[in-house]
């Protein structure tokens, strides 16, 4: 029997996880059916209930259910408890388990897909809502010499690296909250894009001399240039978006359901095409 998985989220109509995961389960022969299912804004609770009265395996969760996928969840992943907040449900009879992919993701593509080792870097994270904070922990794991998290807000910012010093995980990684203001002056390696003002087409204040030579300018966003990657590019850092991101998050969802690990870059390859 054909097992049943979707994306839960709304909007939903855009996302490319059905796509992807049927590319997926075509390359590894996997018997899967995989949809889009748009919740009220005040229903996730009763779309999930109804998703597993219907069979469903497991969900991947979006905007902007992630925080109540997470506190649904009846088990949770270490992974998913570091970033509060949940992109996967599997669904069995012992309950929900949340798991959360996005930060993996980033890294794979980062590290494996852009060979863009992190370890020992300096590393510039820009945001700090859910985006940031799913990626923050798996950032830390790969041992960057230096994090800086930078943000309109800087109390969130700042309340971000005193979790991070209050787990006492990551004490070899120095980690610093700054404002926007206070990045004049420094460089950084990896700078990434984890704030929503691509949406609305609004440019980050960052200082002129903000990439480091060679640097990599990451933007969680896919499907266009935001101003960060325009400005980025014409300082000549190396620019990626976040589809890379987006196909990796999803294969390891699938190999969380499925046990079986898909090839990223043909999937990659054909959306960029
Ligand atoms: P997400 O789940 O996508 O992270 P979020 O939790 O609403 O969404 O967080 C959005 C992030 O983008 C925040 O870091 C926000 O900055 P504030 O904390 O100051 O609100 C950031 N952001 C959104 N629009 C921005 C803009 N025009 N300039 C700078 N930062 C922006």
């Amino acid at each position: 029997m054909t097992d049943r998985y979707a994306v839960i989220g709304n909007p939903v109509e855009h996302s490319k996880s059905p796509l992807i995961h049927a590319a997926f389960a075509r390359q590894t022969a996997q018997d899967i059916l995989y949809e889009r299912i748009l919740a009220p804004l005040d229903g996730f609770v009763a779309t999930v209930r109804s998703m597993r009265e219907a069979g469903f395996k497991g969900a991947n969760v979006t905007v902007p259910f992630k925080l109540e996928a997470f506190r649904l969840s009846d088990q949770l992943t270490e992974r998913a408890s570091d970033a509060g907040a949940v992109n996967t449900l599997t669904f069995s009879d012992h309950g929900l388990l949340g798991d959360n992919t996005d930060g993996v993701g980033l890294v794979r593509d980062i590290r494996d897909n852009l060979a863009f080792g992190i370890a020992g870097k300096r590393v510039l994270l820009i945001g700090a809502g859910g985006a940031a904070e799913g990626v923050l922990h798996p950032i830390l794991e790969q041992q960057p010499a230096l994090l800086v998290i930078a943000n309109r807000t800087l109390d969130k910012a700042l309340s971000m690296v005193k979790k991070v010093e209050e787990q006492g995980d990551f004490r070899y990684v120095s980690v610093n909250a700054y404002a926007f203001e206070d990045l004049e002056g420094q460089a950084f390696d990896i700078i990434v894009n984890a704030t929503s003002a691509g949406l609305t087409d609004s440019q980050l204040p960052l200082p002129e001399g903000v990439f480091a030579p060679d640097a990599l300018a990451y933007d969680m966003m896919y499907g266009r240039e935001t101003p960060f990657m325009k400005f980025a590019r014409e300082r000549h850092a190396m620019v990626a978006d976040g589809l890379g991101m987006l196909v990796e998050q999803a294969a390891e969802s699938f190999y969380l359901w499925r046990g079986v690990r898909p090839q990223t870059a043909p999937v990659i390859a054909s959306f960029r095409a």
